[in-house]
C-alpha cells in the first residue's frame, strides 16, 4: 500500500470528531472526512457551535474545516473515497438479550463494517477505533473477507483511543503512546506501517507501539480497568480514612511518591463516571466469564461494585449529617458533568446522587457550567419514576449560577471539580450568607479548603477526611 491520502472516520462522536480533526490538523496532505448517520450531529460539526465541548477543539476544527477536514452524512461516498477507514462508533453496554448489563453492544460496529463491505469499490485499511472486546477484529474480518474479491482487499487494524475527555486535544497532540495492532502477516504489517506513517506526521517513532491485533484490543480494556481500579482503591481507602482520622489526600500523596506507584489517578472522589470505565470493565468481566475465568471476572467486577458503594456511601453520609432526613430540604448540586472541562454527562455520579435525593423527597437545585437543561432533564428522567419533563422539573431546579442554586439551600454538594467551584474562585461567603443555617457543604471532589470554609461558618464534610484529623 502506498501512503494514505484519504481517510474516512465513521462516527462523529467524542472520539471520532477530535481524533480525526487532529489528524487533519497535523496531516495537510491527507483528506479527512468524518461521517455519521446522525444529521444533527454533522450539522453541528459544520456550524459555529460544535456538538461537544472540549478545550482547544474549536481552534483545531476551524483551522482545517473546508480545507482537508470535512463532516458529512454521505457515509457511502466517504467510504468509497478513502484508503483508510476508522470505525469509531459507540459500543455501549448491552441493555437486553445475552450478556445484558455486561457485554458490549457491537451492533453499531457490525453495521458500519457491513456498510464498508457493501459499498467499497477499492481496497481499504479498516481500523477499529472503537473500544471492543478482545477478538472483535476477527468478526469484522470475516464480514469483510466474505466480500473481498481479486480487486478489493481489506486489511484490519486495531488502534484503540486513549484520549480522556476534557484533555482530548492535548492527549491527541502529545499521546503517551499510539497503539496499532495488526495480524502478523506481510499485508497486516504493511497496513500497520501505513497507519504508523499517518501518526508519524507528529508522534515520535518510539511512541508508536505495534503489537498483534488481540494484544491491542485487550490493552485498551486493560488500561481502562487498571485506571479505574486505582480510583476504586483510593475510594476504598477514603472510607477507612473517614473512620480513622487518616487523610486520604495525605495517604494518596505518600503512596504516589513511590515511583513504582506514581502520583496520577489517586484522587478520591464521589465515584468515577464517564462513558468508558464502567462499560469497559463490565466488558472485561463478561469476556472473563465467557472464557470460564470466574475468579478473574469477580476480581475486575469489584472495581465497579466499589464505585457504586462510594456513590451510595456519599448519599448516606449526606442524609445522616442532615439529621437523617432530607425531605423538603433544598440541596444545591454543583456540577453535573462526569468531570470538569466537558459537557458530557454519561454515567456521571451526579445522576445517581440526584436520583437518590429525589427518592428521599428533597428539592434539588443543579448548576453546571457546560451541561444544558435539556440534557439534565433527559438524564434524570426514568421510565416509571419521573418520566416526563414536567415531573423532573417538579423535583429539580436547573440554575444558571452556583449562587442561584445555593440560595436558601440547606446543603451544597460539590460533585464535579470545575475550577470555578474552587474556594479562590467562588465567593463562598456570599454562598454562605444565602443559605439556611446550619449551612452544610459536602465536598465529593476534595476541591475546597475545608478549614477556611469552616471559619466562615460552614459545616464541611469532605470525602476521605474527618475533622478528627485536625486538618480535614
Ligand atoms: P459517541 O456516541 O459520542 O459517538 C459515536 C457516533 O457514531 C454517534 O454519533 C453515532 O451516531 C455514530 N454511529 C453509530 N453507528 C454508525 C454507523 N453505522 N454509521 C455512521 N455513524 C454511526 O461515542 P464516543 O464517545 O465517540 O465513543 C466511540 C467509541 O470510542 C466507543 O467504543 C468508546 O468506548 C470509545 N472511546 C471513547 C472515549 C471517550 O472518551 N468518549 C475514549 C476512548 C475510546
Ligand atoms: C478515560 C481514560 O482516562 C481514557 O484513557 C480513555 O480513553 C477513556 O476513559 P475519561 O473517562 O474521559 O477517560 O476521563 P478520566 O479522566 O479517565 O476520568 C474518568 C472518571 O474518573 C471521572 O469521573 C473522573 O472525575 C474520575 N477520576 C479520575 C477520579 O475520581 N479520580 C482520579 O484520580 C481520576
Amino acid at each position: 500500500m502506498t501512503a494514505v491520502k484519504s481517510i474516512c472516520c465513521i462516527g462523529a462522536g467524542y472520539v471520532g470528531g477530535p481524533t480525526c480533526a487532529v489528524i487533519a490538523y497535523k496531516c495537510h496532505d491527507i483528506k479527512v472526512t468524518i461521517v455519521d448517520v446522525n444529521p444533527a450531529r454533522i450539522a453541528a460539526w459544520n456550524s459555529d457551535k460544535l456538538p461537544i465541548y472540549e478545550p482547544g477543539l474549536e481552534d483545531v476544527v476551524l483551522a482545517r474545516r473546508g480545507k482537508n477536514l470535512f463532516f458529512s452524512t454521505n457515509v457511502d461516498g466517504a467510504i468509497q473515497e478513502a484508503d483508510l477507514i476508522f470505525v469509531s462508533v459507540n459500543t455501549p453496554t448491552k441493555k437486553s438479550g445475552m450478556g445484558a448489563g455486561r457485554a458490549a453492544d457491537l451492533a453499531y460496529v457490525e453495521s458500519a463494517t457491513r456498510r464498508i463491505a457493501q459499498v467499497a469499490t477499492s481496497s481499504k485499511i479498516v481500523v477499529e477505533k472503537s473500544t471492543v472486546p478482545c477478538r472483535t477484529a476477527q468478526s469484522m474480518r470475516t464480514i469483510l473477507e466474505a466480500n473481498s474479491t481479486d480487486k478489493i482487499h481489506f486489511d484490519i487494524l486495531s488502534n484503540p483511543e486513549f484520549l480522556a475527555e476534557g484533555t482530548a486535544i492535548d492527549d491527541l497532540l502529545k499521546p503517551d503512546r499510539v497503539l496499532i495492532g495488526a495480524l502478523q502477516t506481510p499485508e497486516g504489517i504493511r497496513a500497520q506501517q501505513a497507519l504508523a506513517d499517518v501518526y508519524g506526521h507528529w508522534v515520535a517513532k518510539e511512541s508508536i507501539l505495534t503489537t498483534n491485533l488481540w494484544s491491542s484490543e485487550l490493552s485498551k480494556l486493560a488500561a481502562n480497568a487498571m485506571l479505574a481500579q486505582r480510583i476504586s482503591s483510593v475510594n476504598a481507602l477514603s472510607a477507612i480514612c473517614e473512620a480513622t482520622g487518616a487523610d486520604v489526600d495525605e495517604v494518596a500523596y505518600a503512596c504516589g511518591r513511590d515511583s513504582r506507584l506514581g502520583s496520577k489517578f489517586l484522587k478520591a472522589s464521589v465515584g468515577f463516571g464517564g462513558s468508558c470505565f464502567q462499560k469497559d470493565i463490565l466488558n472485561l468481566v463478561y469476556l472473563s466469564e465467557q472464557l470460564n475465568l470466574p475468579e478473574v471476572a469477580a476480581y475486575w467486577h469489584q472495581v465497579v461494585i466499589m464505585n457504586e458503594y462510594q456513590k451510595k456511601r456519599f448519599v448516606r453520609n449526606i442524609i445522616k449529617t442532615l439529621f437523617n432526613t432530607i425531605t423538603n430540604k433544598k440541596i444545591a448540586v454543583l456540577g453535573f458533568a462526569f468531570k470538569k472541562d466537558t459537557g458530557d454527562t454519561r454515567e456521571s455520579a451526579a445522576i445517581t446522587l440526584i436520583k437518590d435525593f429525589i427518592q428521599e423527597s428533597a428539592r434539588v437545585a443543579i448548576y453546571d457550567p457546560k451541561v444544558d437543561r435539556q440534557q439534565i432533564v433527559m438524564d434524570l428522567s426514568e421510565p416509571g419514576v419521573v418520566d416526563t419533563q414536567q415531573q423532573v422539573e417538579k423535583h429539580v431546579q436547573i440554575c444558571s449560577s452556583a449562587y442561584e442554586a445555593a440560595k436558601d439551600a440547606d446543603a451544597v454538594v460539590l460533585v464535579t471539580e470545575w475550577d470555578e467551584f474552587r474556594d479562590d474562585q467562588l465567593d463562598y461567603a456570599k454562598i454562605y450568607d444565602g443559605m439556611h443555617k446550619p449551612a452544610f457543604l459536602f465536598d465529593g471532589r476534595l476541591l475546597v479548603n475545608a478549614p477556611k470554609l469552616r471559619k466562615m461558618g460552614f459545616k464541611v464534610n469532605v470525602i476521605g477526611k474527618t475533622e478528627l484529623a485536625g486538618k480535614a
